[in-house]
C-alpha cells in the first residue's frame, strides 16, 4: 500500500502536493473557471502562503497555472491570506486580498489589490501588484484579526465590500465604499456584528432569488431577492449563515426571525467544510460555493504523505421554496466522471440487515438513493434532554447501531467486508410533541482502526417535509472523503476518514437498517467515479 496515495482523493480539487487552505478569489472570465487557492509552496504544514491558481472550461478538468499572488512587496511581505474576485464594468477582473506586513505573532494585515498584467490573456496568468496599495489599513480595528476582503457589489454609486473581524470577542463584518475602487471609507456602523462569537473570518455576502432558480450576480437589485450573510467562526472551525434583508441605503443587514443568529444558526455544512466562498457564474446563471475540508489524521501523516487539504465539489446554491434556509447540490458537471453503473431495485430493509451494492469502485463513487417507509408511527420519542444538545452529541449518543423505530437507515461507506471499518451516512426519524425531527449524521467513530485521527459524529437536523414517507440520500466518496447531501441538499455534512482495511478495491459499500420499521430502498442508482483529466 502506497501510504501516501491510499486516502488521496481522486476527482475532488487537489493539487499534486503540499498544503492548501482556504479557495480565493472564484469568476468565470472570457470562457474559464479561475480558482485561486491558499497554498504553501514548499510542504504539507501551512505557512508561506501565496495564491495557487488553476482554470478549467466545467470545474472538474483543472489546469493548474503559476502562482498568481506571492509576498514581495511591503505591503503583504509576509503572506498573502485570502480573498475575493470582483468583475469591474468593461468585464474587467480585479482581486482584493490580505497581506501580511509584520510577521508573527502580530501578523498584521492590510487590504491589498491586485489586476490582470494582460486582459485579453483568457487565463489571466500574470497578475501585478500596483503600488497604491494597501488599499485599506486598520485604524481603531484590530489589526491582527482584520482580514478576508469579500466580493464587492455596486449599489448605482459606491462600490461596497466586507473585511472579517473581532472587536474583543465580537465578530464583525466591517463594510468600506468607495465610488472608485481605490478610495476606501469605513461606514459608520459594520453590515453585522454578534457578541461571542470571536474572529469572523471569510465573510461572504450575497442576494438570493426568492421565487425563481436562477442565482444572481453580487451586484443584483430588485424585487423578491434576499441576502445571505456566511461567516467561519475561527474558534469552533464552523461556518454559519442567516438569510435576511439588506437595505442598501442604509447599509443594514437584518436577519430574517427565522434564521438563528448565532452558534445555534444555519450551516452549510454540519462537517468538515470551511473558510468557503460563493461566486455568481454568468455561464449558467448559478451560484457556486465552494468549500475547503482540512484533514483530520495528524500534522505527522501530512507531512508523511505529503499533502493535505482538498476543495470539496463546488456545490449550486439556491433559497429554498420556504426561505428558511438555502438548498445545495454537486454541479452537474461532475455526472461527467460517473462510470460503471449499479442500480438496486426495489428492496426491504428490515431490522438489523445490510445488503451490500456490488460492481462498483466503493472507495471513489456517487451514490444516490431515496428510502420509503410505510409510516411515521413507529419513530421513536426525542428525549427533551437532548434539545440542550447539538446534532452532533445526539448521533453520538444515537449511533448507527442503536436501535431505533423508523432509523438508523442508509449507506455504510467506506466498509470493510467485515465491518471492522465503516463511517455510516444515515437517518434517525424522532417523534416530538409537535411533529417530527430528522436528524443526518455522517459518523466517523468507527471509520478506521488507525490511532490518533480526529473521527467526530457529524450531525444536523434536515428540516423536511415527511409527508410523503421518503428521504433521499446522495454521498460522493472518494478515498478519504464522504461528502453527503439528505432530502436533495437541505442538510449536508462532509467527513475525513482514513481507513486502514476499507481502501481501494478493499472498500464496500453497503445499506443498512437498524431500526424496527422496514425501510425500502425505493430507488439506488451508483456509480464508480473516474479521475477527471488535465483540462482539454
Ligand atoms: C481561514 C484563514 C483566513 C486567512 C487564511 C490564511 O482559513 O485563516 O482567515 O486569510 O486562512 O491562510
Amino acid at each position: 500500500v502506497n501510504v501516501k496515495l491510499v486516502h488521496k482523493p481522486a476527482y475532488h480539487f487537489q493539487p499534486k502536493k503540499h498544503w492548501i487552505n482556504d479557495p480565493n478569489g472564484p469568476m468565470f472570465y472570457k470562457g474559464y473557471y479561475h480558482l485561486f487557492y491558499q497554498y504553501n509552496p514548499q510542504g504539507a504544514v501551512w505557512g508561506n502562503i501565496v495564491w495557487a491558481h488553476s482554470v478549467s472550461k466545467d470545474l472538474i478538468n483543472w489546469l493548474a497555472l503559476e502562482t498568481a499572488i506571492s509576498p514581495s512587496k511591503p505591503f503583504d511581505k509576509y503572506g498573502c491570506w485570502s480573498g475575493s474576485a470582483t468583475i469591474l464594468p468593461g468585464n474587467k477582473p480585479i482581486i482584493l486580498y490580505t497581506g501580511i506586513v509584520s510577521p508573527e505573532p502580530e501578523s498584521t494585515q492590510v487590504q491589498n489589490y491586485a489586476v490582470p498584467a494582460n486582459y485579453s490573456d483568457p487565463f489571466l496568468r500574470e497578475w501585478i501588484k500596483p503600488d497604491n496599495n494597501p488599499l485599506v489599513t486598520a485604524h481603531s480595528e484590530n489589526s491582527s484579526a482584520f482580514r478576508d476582503p469579500t466580493t464587492a457589489w455596486f449599489d448605482g454609486g459606491h462600490w461596497k465590500m466586507l473585511v472579517g473581524s473581532r472587536r474583543k470577542h465580537r465578530g464583525m463584518a466591517y463594510l468600506y465604499r468607495s465610488r472608485d475602487f481605490m478610495n476606501w471609507a469605513k461606514s459608520p456602523h459594520p453590515l453585522h456584528s454578534k457578541a461571542n462569537t470571536g474572529m469572523w473570518e471569510c465573510p461572504d455576502f450575497y442576494p438570493v432569488a426568492q421565487e425563481s432558480t436562477k442565482g444572481l450576480d453580487t451586484s443584483e437589485r430588485g424585487e423578491n431577492i434576499k441576502h445571505v450573510l456566511k461567516v467561519s467562526l475561527d474558534e469552533t472551525r464552523y461556518e454559519y449563515y442567516t438569510i435576511g434583508t439588506y437595505d442598501r441605503v442604509k447599509d443594514r443587514y437584518v436577519p430574517d426571525n427565522t434564521s438563528v443568529d448565532g452558534w445555534a444558526g444555519l450551516r452549510y455544512d454540519y462537517g468538515n467544510f470551511y473558510a468557503s466562498k460563493t461566486f455568481f457564474d454568468p455561464l449558467k446563471n448559478r451560484r457556486i460555493l465552494w468549500g475547503w475540508a482540512n484533514e483530520s489524521d495528524t500534522r505527522d501523516d501530512d507531512v508523511k504523505k505529503g499533502w493535505a487539504g482538498v476543495q470539496l465539489i463546488p456545490r449550486t446554491v439556491l433559497l429554498d421554496p420556504s426561505g428558511r434556509q438555502l438548498i445545495q447540490w454537486p454541479i452537474e458537471e461532475l455526472e461527467q466522471l460517473r462510470g460503471a453503473r449499479v442500480q438496486m431495485g426495489k428492496q426491504k430493509i428490515n431490522e438489523g440487515d445490510h445488503v451490500e451494492v456490488k460492481g462498483i469502485t466503493a472507495a471513489q463513487a456517487d451514490v444516490d438513493a431515496t428510502f420509503s417507509f410505510e409510516s411515521l408511527d413507529k419513530a421513536e420519542s426525542f428525549d427533551p434532554k437532548w434539545m440542550n444538545l447539538d446534532a452532533q452529541d445526539v448521533c453520538n449518543l444515537m449511533g448507527s447501531t442503536v436501535i431505533g423505530g423508523l432509523g438508523p437507515f442508509g449507506l455504510l461507506t467506506l466498509a470493510s467486508e467485515k465491518l471492522e471499518e465503516y463511517t455510516p451516512v444515515f437517518f434517525r426519524i424522532f417523534k416530538t410533541q409537535e411533529k417530527h425531527k430528522v436528524l443526518m449524521c455522517s459518523d466517523a467513530k468507527r471509520s478506521s482502526l488507525a490511532k490518533g485521527l480526529y473521527m467526530p459524529s457529524f450531525a444536523g437536523y434536515v428540516d423536511v417535509d415527511l409527508t410523503d414517507n421518503k428521504i433521499s440520500l446522495r454521498s460522493l466518496i472518494d478515498n478519504s472523503v464522504v461528502e453527503s447531501f439528505g432530502a436533495r441538499g437541505k442538510t449536508c455534512i462532509s467527513s475525513r476518514v482514513y481507513p486502514t482495511l476499507a481502501i481501494s478495491k478493499n472498500a464496500h459499500l453497503f445499506v443498512f437498517n437498524n431500526g424496527t420499521e422496514p425501510i425500502t430502498v425505493d430507488s439506488l442508482d451508483a456509480w464508480s467515479m473516474n479521475p477527471p483529466s488535465k483540462m482539454n
